[in-house]
């Protein structure tokens, strides 16, 4: 962008009453020579006229909105008058003229007529204030760059080119670095405990496996145990049917034998029971005939002995008693003849009796015997039922105790399962972790890269504005008729690491001296002459390095401490070099420098009423 000034336009600003205009774009290159007349107060001679505010706060107030010192916009109202201060300033930017026009208030601030921002003003100048004092109006009284501490030299070009946000940006990057290395070395410590972890889940799994093998071989051999127990007790069972069989049919054998039995035993006793029956009534018979032949004796004797009737008691005739005693006799024998007949009769019984009751008591034996056989046979079968229900229930309860051992399950998968997922889990991590260490550490890398990388684009930048600065110096003193001097730019590199320049110093070396010597330490005539060279230089190079180029400087008041010599020298140093560059550079100054070197003089006239402009 390429700007020209064409007009400056100041109405009741500061000591300025009404409208003033100068017109810059009517003057040629060259040097132009701004110098006061005080009629107001003759005693002050050109001083406090209007001259600075004419060149330097005008411009300045209008683009930026401070005056050259930095002032605020109630620096610039009128003093006698309520009237606004106004300044219009006329350019002509890439050829295309653009009117600015500021007012007292923020909103009065106006581009080509239409109300703007300070924003807009300064993207369409390119200039800020900063850039604009050190670069297009040189205030009076001001430091010129070489004045500045070399700190302060620095923080101009470090303000002037933005350093500061490769500084910022290279801290930025450095203390993400650090948050990237603390994450980092959070992540390698809970990778660490990963593999601790991972140890842990291992030891785990071997234990189960070993516990799980241990179980199976001990599963193994219960389940065998069992089974061979169900064996042990079915063949148990087995053999005790075969003995309940037998018994079985032992109790069959006996039972039939006593059935078959019985009935002979039961006739026996029921023909014993008659027969000893018979043989009581019997004895009875005998008892009565035998009592029966006691009588007839008796009464035989009777008879015999005293020929009575043992009847009646009458005394009976011999005839008759013999009679009695033949019929008593006949009797006896008769009675006795049965007596001996039932004797008879009772020992053929008796002999029966005992016959039968001996076979009875044999078959009784035999049938109690068998009886008891039964009974025993029964009380086996029972028993044998008992141990064969008990042998069963023993293989059943082995059978169901195998199954049941068969189907258990392993308590120790779980855990080697559990140990496994767990390993797997944290090999899942583990592979996170491990990628996020590596994004990490490359972020890291890359952070710390350009912690470094934005200082390093630091000092190229500041290498690169050096240099730059250097030629543009050595070209302006050529310029300024300094040719044999030499001034140059060194940078302190402050820190141990010496990543950052933090001041900047000039050297200068004198055709004479021949040796460098910082500018703080050297005391040589040429010094305002080197000032305004270095003050030039940094002008053109701030200049380009904004892109912006403009056709006017002013130099308020540089002539401090030269002799009337030295000021015209300096005059035509740069008369010559505002020619060659095509520049309008309006010097101001108090002296009445009157001579062929300015392109034109303006005079800022101030009476009573304020300052006015006289060109010419
Ligand atoms: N706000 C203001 N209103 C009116 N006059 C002012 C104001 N501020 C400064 N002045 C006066 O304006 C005059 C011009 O100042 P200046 O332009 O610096 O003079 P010089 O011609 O010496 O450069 C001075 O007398 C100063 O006191
Ligand atoms: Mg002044």
């Amino acid at each position: 962008m390429n700007l020209s000034l064409t007009e400056i336009e100041v109405e009741d600003f500061k000591n300025f009453a009404g409208r003033h205009v100068l017109r810059v774009g009517d003057l040629a290159p060259g040097l132009h020579f701004v110098r006061g007349v005080n009629l107001a107060n003759p005693r002050l001679g050109p001083n406090g006229v209007g001259k600075s505010t004419l060149v330097a706060d005008a411009p300045c107030w209008c683009l930026t909105g401070k005056t050259v010192k930095g002032r605020p916009t109630t620096a610039v109202r009128p003093w006698r008058s309520k009237k606004q201060p106004r300044v219009a300033l006329t350019l002509a930017c890439d050829g295309a003229e653009r009117v600015v026009v500021r007012g007292p208030r923020a909103t009065d601030l106006t581009l080509d007529g239409a109300t703007v921002g300070q924003g807009d003003v300064d993207r369409l100048v390119g200039l800020d204030h900063a850039l604009l004092t050190q670069s297009v109006v040189f205030g009076q009284g001001r430091p010129l760059f070489f004045d500045l501490a070399p700190r302060d030299k620095m923080q101009l070009l470090s303000d002037a080119m933005g350093l500061e946000r490769w500084e910022r940006r290279a801290d930025a990057a450095a203390k993400r670095a650090r948050r990237l290395q603390d994450a980092l070395a959070g992540v390698r410590g809970e990778l660490a405990g990963l593999e601790t972890a991972r140890g842990h889940a291992q030891e785990a799994l071997e234990e189960a496996r070993g516990a799980s093998e241990r179980w199976a071989g001990e599963r193994a051999q219960k389940v065998e145990g069992l089974a061979h127990a169900a064996r042990a007790a079915r063949a148990r069972a087995d053999s005790l049917e075969v003995r309940r069989g037998e018994a079985s049919v032992a109790a069959d054998k006996a039972g039939l034998a006593a059935k078959l039995l019985r009935p002979d035993v039961e006739a026996a006793q029921e023909a014993l029971g008659k027969l000893r029956q018979e043989a009581r009534d019997h004895e009875r018979q005998i008892q009565q005939l035998s009592d029966q032949l006691t009588d007839n004796m008796a009464q035989e004797r009777t008879f015999a002995e005293t020929g009575t009737c043992p009847t009646c008691g009458q005394t009976v005739g011999k005839k008759d008693a013999d009679k009695h005693i033949r019929r008593l006799r006949a009797r006896g024998d008769e009675l006795e003849g049965q007596c001996d007949a039932a004797g008879k009769e009772a020992v053929a019984r008796n002999k029966k009796i005992s016959a039968l009751t001996s076979t009875t008591q044999r078959d009784e034996a035999a049938l109690a015997k068998l009886e008891d056989q039964l009974c025993a046979a029964a009380d086996e079968q029972r028993s044998l039922d008992r141990e064969l229900a008990a042998a069963r229930a023993e293989a059943a309860a082995a059978e169901r105790a195998r199954t049941d051992a068969e189907e258990e399950t392993n308590p120790h998968r779980e855990a080697s399962a559990a140990a496994r997922a767990r390993l797997r889990e944290i090999k899942a991590e583990t592979a996170e972790k491990d990628d996020r260490a590596t994004k990490l550490e490359a972020s890291a890398e890359r952070a710390q890269f350009w912690a470094r990388g934005f200082r390093d684009i630091r000092l190229m930048v500041i290498d690169d504005l050096l240099a730059d600065l250097q030629e543009t110096t050595a070209a302006m003193l050529e310029d300024l008729g300094l040719g044999e001097w030499e001034v140059r730019y060194t940078t302190e590199r402050e820190t141990g690491a010496g990543t950052t320049q933090r001041a900047l110093h000039v050297e200068v070396t004198s055709p004479t001296s021949g040796e460098p010597q910082h500018w703080e330490d050297w005391s040589g005539g040429e010094g305002q002459r080197l000032r305004v060279a270095g003050a030039l230089a940094l002008s053109e190079v701030l200049l380009a390095h904004a892109g912006v180029g403009v056709d006017f400087r002013v130099l308020d008041e540089p002539t401090r401490g030269l002799s009337r010599e030295g000021v015209r020298d300096l005059c035509d140093m740069l008369a010559a070099y505002a020619e060659e560059a095509g520049l309008r550079l309006f010097f101001v100054d108090h002296h009445a420098n009157e001579g062929a070197v300015f392109a034109s003089s303006i005079t800022v006239v101030c009476d009573k009423s304020g300052a006015r402009i006289e060109e010419g």
